[in-house]
Formats: C-alpha cells, sequence, structure tokens
C-alpha cells in the first residue's frame, strides 16, 4: 500500500472514475477512483474541499469569543464545537478544575448532543439502507419510506432526537447556537422544573435505546456480509479514555490500540497531544491526513468516532450500555473492524447517553450556583472531546491582550479521512467490474461513507443536497462514461 500510495501521486497511466456529490452526507463531497491497466481499483480518493478560512478568521478576536464564534464553523455539530473551545479556554483561564456544577452541565449537554446526533444519524439518514437493504429502489430507501413502513421506529428517533435537543436548549440557553460554556465553567445551571421536565421522559428514552440497539443488533447479524465483508478494513483505533479505562465523551486521556487490540498509547495528556499525532498532507487533497507518529505516516492512520471508542474502552459505566458492549464484542477476539459496525456501536453509545442522562439528572449539583472557577492565565492550550463522530482537537495561542494569535482546528472528519478512503476502495473493489459505473457500485460507496457519519460541513460550510455525479475516465484523460443521479432520485447515464 506504501508504494501505491506514493506513485499514485502522479498516475498518469490509471483511469479515473470520479464520483461527486455524496447524498445524505452533509456538506458535499466527491470521489475518485483510480483504475490500473487490469481494471483493478488502484486507489480511492474521497475530495473534501476544506474551508481553511476559519482558523485564519479567528486571529485577533478575544479568546473569550471563542466557545460561541466556534459554532459558526458547522451548523451539523456547534455543541462539539462550543464545547471543546470551552474546554481550551478553560485552560487559557487556568482553571484545574471547573466546578462540580459546571462540570456536570457540560457533561449533560455532550451527552444531550450525542443523543440528538447518533439519533439523527441513525434513523434519518441510515436507517433506510438497513432496513430496506442497499439494494432497494432508491426512490422507496429514504426517510418517507421508513415512516410509512415502520412509523413506530420512525416515531422513536424523531422523539429521542427531540429530548437530546431539549437537553441542549436547557443547559446551553438556546436549542441552536447556545453560550452556556464559558471560559472556566458554564453561565447557567437547571432550574428544578427543567430537571424535572427531563426526568419525565428520560425512561421512556432508555427503554427506546434498548429497543434501538435491539433493532440494529438483529439488522447487524441477518447479513452475513456486514461483518466480514461490506468495507471491511483492519485499522488501528483512536479515542478518548477515562483513566480506569472506561468509555468516555467528554474528558480523559488518549488512547490508541492496534488492529489486534494492543495498546500503543494510553492516557496521554491533552498538551503533548503534537508528540504522539501528526497530520500528513497529499498533494491530491486538501483534507490532511492525520496519524500516529511512532507508526509513520503510511501506517499510522486510524479510526475515530462510536467503533473506535466502543473498541477502545474497557468497560462503560451505564448497566444496560455496558451488557450492549460486551455483546458486540462478542462478535470477534479482537477489536470489531466491519465498518458497518459503526451502527451498532452508535446504538450503544446512544443508550449509554440516555442512562447517563437519567443519572445526572438525579445529581443535585446540576442545580448548584458555583458556576465558574479561574486561575492563572496561560497563553497556549489544547481543547480534546469526543465529538458523536469522533475525536475533535481545538488548539490556540493568545496574546498578552488575549486575543487569537494562533488556532489550528483537528475536526473528526479529518481523523477518519485515510479510513473512508480506504473503505471505498474495499467497496469498489469489490462491486465495480471495472467497465460500468453501475447504480448498485455508487449505492454502496455511499453505504459505506455513511456509516463513518462524516460531518463534511465542519470543512466545507456547504450545506444541501446536490446531484451526484460519476465519471469514469480514461488513462489519456477523455470521459468514457458518467453516471448522474438527480435531486429527485433518478439516474442518467452517457
Ligand atoms: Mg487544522
Ligand atoms: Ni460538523
Amino acid at each position: 500500500m506504501t508504494n501505491k500510495l506514493e506513485t499514485a501521486d502522479s498516475p498518469d497511466r490509471l483511469k479515473r472514475v470520479v464520483i461527486e456529490p455524496l447524498t445524505r452526507v452533509e456538506g458535499h463531497g466527491k470521489v475518485t477512483l483510480l483504475l490500473d491497466d487490469d481494471n483493478h481499483i488502484e486507489q480511492a480518493r474521497l475530495h473534501i474541499v476544506e474551508f481553511r478560512g476559519f482558523e485564519k478568521f479567528i486571529q485577533g478576536r478575544p479568546y473569550w469569543e471563542l466557545p460561541v464564534l466556534v459554532q459558526r464553523l458547522c451548523g451539523i455539530c456547534p455543541v462539539s464545537h462550543h464545547l471543546v473551545a470551552a474546554k481550551a479556554c478553560d485552560m487559557l483561564v487556568g482553571t484545574q478544575q471547573l466546578t462540580p456544577t459546571a462540570e456536570k452541565i457540560r457533561r449533560l449537554m455532550h451527552l444531550g448532543q450525542t443523543l440528538q446526533s447518533h439519533a439523527l444519524h441513525f434513523f434519518h439518514l441510515s436507517s433506510p439502507d438497513l432496513l430496506f437493504g442497499f439494494d432497494d429502489e432508491v426512490r422507496h430507501r429514504n426517510i418517507i419510506g421508513v415512516i410509512e413502513d415502520y412509523p413506530d421506529i420512525a416515531m422513536q428517533g424523531v422523539l429521542l432526537r427531540k429530548f437530546g435537543q431539549e437537553v441542549i436548549r436547557m443547559t446551553s440557553g438556546r436549542r441552536v447556537h447556545g453560550t452556556g460554556a464559558i471560559p472556566g465553567g458554564v453561565n447557567k445551571s437547571l432550574s428544578i422544573e427543567e430537571r424535572d421536565a427531563l426526568l419525565a421522559d428520560v425512561d421512556q428514552m432508555i427503554a427506546w435505546g434498548q429497543a434501538t440497539v435491539e433493532l440494529i443488533r438483529r439488522i447487524y447479524l441477518e447479513h452475513r456480509n456486514y461483518h466480514n465483508e461490506f468495507a471491511t478494513i483492519d485499522t488501528s483505533m483512536l479515542s478518548l479514555a477515562r483513566e480506569d479505562g472506561a468509555l468516555e465523551l467528554y474528558d480523559g486521556g488518549l488512547r490508541a490500540k492496534d488492529a489486534d487490540g494492543k495498546l500503543i498509547f494510553d492516557q496521554i495528556d491533552n498538551c503533548k497531544y503534537g508528540d504522539y499525532l501528526h497530520e500528513g498532507i497529499k498533494s491530491w487533497s486538501y483534507m490532511k491526513f492525520p496519524f500516529i507518529v511512532s507508526r509513520g505516516m503510511e501506517n499510522g492512520w486510524y479510526r475515530v468516532g462510536p467503533l473506535a471508542r466502543v473498541n477502545n474502552c474497557d468497560y462503560i459505566d451505564t448497566p444496560l450500555a455496558e451488557a450492549a458492549r460486551k455483546d458486540f464484542r462478542e462478535l470477534s477476539n479482537g477489536p470489531v473492524q466491519s465498518t458497518l459496525g459503526y451502527h451498532w456501536a452508535r446504538m450503544i453509545e446512544l443508550l449509554h447517553c440516555t442512562e447517563a442522562i437519567r443519572d445526572l439528572l438525579h445529581d443535585n449539583d446540576l442545580l448548584g450556583n458555583d458556576l465558574i472557577n479561574k486561575g492563572d492565565m496561560q497563553q497556549t492550550s489544547i481543547g480534546i472531546i469526543e465529538a458523536p463522530r469522533g475525536t475533535l482537537v481545538h488548539q490556540y495561542e493568545i496574546d498578552d491582550d488575549g486575543l487569537v494569535t494562533k488556532a489550528n482546528l483537528i475536526v473528526s472528519t479529518t481523523n477518519n479521512n485515510q479510513a473512508m478512503n480506504e473503505s471505498i476502495r474495499q467497496v469498489a473493489s469489490h462491486y465495480l467490474d471495472g467497465k460500468h459505473l453501475t447504480e448498485p457500485l455508487l449505492n454502496q460507496i455511499e453505504v459505506a461513507v455513511r456509516a463513518y457519519d462524516p460531518c463534511l460541513s465542519c470543512a466545507t460550510h456547504a450545506l444541501g443536497k446536490m446531484p451526484l455525479v460519476i465519471e469514469l475516465q480514461n488513462p489519456d484523460g477523455t470521459l468514457a462514461e458518467r453516471l448522474v443521479k438527480d435531486s429527485d432520485s433518478t439516474f442518467t447515464s452517457s
């Protein structure tokens, strides 16, 4: 693989298949498949036009604006950016430890957003593929089809997501672009009325979370090709983990395991991040290629997100999700490497969120008034969080006036960059006959990429659904074939 990647950077003799953009992935992207002379897939490239202006845009702004400002980075996961920026700001204002109320309000906010994001992804974006099969008619394989054929499942998805949004609204002040987390703490706690309103619904959410894990478990086990065949690749995994090895979404230290499940590193302090992880660059992509330093750029890539977290942790500290985790890990001796295993792992986390929200709601610290804790100012900081889609890093430097002089953000989707390319390559190798672009091929590639729940919006600022185009290019650059999927899901070949 090493040589292929390097030589293919200027692959004159390779035929290319270009696919753009992907439907039901937020933002937009394009896929190029590079064929060799024998019509084998030499390489797959997922192109995402990274919006690099943001890191420049926040230079010169006062640090205390960051948690609110960075939410403009992404309309899909603003709460992740809000919280990770607040964590970085804690370090700038010298907060060694948040007050119990501040820490628990932030954790609650994060659980709410993970719940709503996972519910949206599963029910709205992925359940059509999983319930109807990848070969179902595209016109039917969408959320409308789910509402028609499985109204109870669709309704549960809507209400799980709504509950998560309510948690966000109550902890951050607003459903979108909240201001709850501030440097050194939070600016509001929960009222008794708010707490009781959430408590009234939380047991129902846990029950639906359990039902959803059962649903994805059944679908997964019914499809033999999900586990060892479809888009499955062997990779290292990166996530935060709590000091005692528990699943940890808000805080903790970095942990990486190799494809066999052996520890590469564990409990790395945020500030040492740069000693262990670097960002590689390839000429054909705006998006960077992060890798584990000790393994080098070609072999050091990894996966992040629900699959990585559920594989990496030693246990989950809520009982129903822990039982579900054990069941999931029975699938294989080492880490579960199936890309479609992301869906199952994601719903285990959704169940965990509902349980953890209930536990927190019984903690009276949520109602407290001690909201902020500050110490001596510092000029550099790194915040790391497990966003719904995976590890998210914000790094800042400020000057004596508190103005940002340098910012580097590594979004979750960038951490999965190489893994998504490899999954596409694996799928294309199975389903491209070498000559013709087919609807099944296009569908399979979408299903593989979608499993990662990429947030292309974090990088592109481009929203909305667009038509999808695949192009097959001859080695001389001329067009051999084109397949277009319009926004109304009709296909045209030319
Ligand atoms: Mg960056
Ligand atoms: Ni995003």
